[in-house]
């Protein structure tokens, strides 16, 4: 297992999952992905994530994300557990559960901290990109359910930052000013955000966000 980072391209693999077999570089095709790993079927907390992720699916289409998450836990299981996160949080999964009884793919990703637990993959999740880079790595531990709202922040981060030279300051949200490039100087700048360009210092440079209307 290499350590995966920024910027690598996202290990490729094949597996079963509650939507039939996978090829991850195919699944993904031209879209944005997001790969996650939970520890256990049948646990509170996952039923949570999972249902909340259901019902994030217009959330992830706008942004041309496709979803998948994973654990180690067989077919059956996911199958069985998917009945009770639909009628337990109301909506219906409507995304692939990578069944990864092998631990194939949680050991390709470091998704297992032996540490933490030694069977049970952690709350990992990688963002990756249409060109297949990892843009964001996160982990968070079994105890601690994710922020999903964070999640879809982060992607409207990197999305717009993929596309144009400029940086998203603490706290942003889509809407909000964003800091200009450090590798663009003021001038450059002004020509290219009509918006404007406000300098508060050298090196601190605020425009409207470019890609909205
Ligand atoms: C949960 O999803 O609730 C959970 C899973 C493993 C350990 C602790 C909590």
């Amino acid at each position: 297992m290499a350590t995966i980072r920024l910027g690598d391209e996202a290990p490729n693999f094949n597996a079963n999952s509650t939507e039939g077999s996978i090829n991850f570089h195919e699944w993904l095709g031209d879209s944005w992905g997001i790969l996650f790993s939970h520890p256990s079927d049948y646990t509170p907390v996952c039923t949570t994530e999972l249902g909340t992720v259901a019902k994030y699916k217009d959330e992830f289409d706008k942004r041309n994300v496709k979803v998948v998450a994973l654990s180690v836990d067989g077919l059956e299981s996911h199958e069985g557990w998917v009945k009770d996160i639909n009628e337990t949080q109301k909506t219906t999964v409507n995304f692939p559960i990578i069944a990864d009884e092998d631990k194939k793919v949680s050991e390709l990703y470091d998704m297992i901290h032996p540490n933490e637990d030694s069977k049970l993959t952690v709350r990992s999740v990688f963002v990756i990109g249409d060109d297949k880079k990892v843009k964001l790595i996160i982990t968070y531990p079994a105890s601690t359910g994710r922020n999903f709202d964070e999640l879809l922040r982060v992607i409207d981060s990197l999305q717009l930052t993929a596309y144009h030279k400029v940086a998203t300051p603490a706290n942003w949200k889509h809407g909000e000013d964003v800091v200009v490039s450090p590798s663009i100087s003021t001038e450059d700048a002004k020509n290219i955000f009509t918006k404007g360009v406000k300098e508060v210092k050298p090196y601190l440079r605020m425009t409207p966000q470019p890609n909205l209307n």
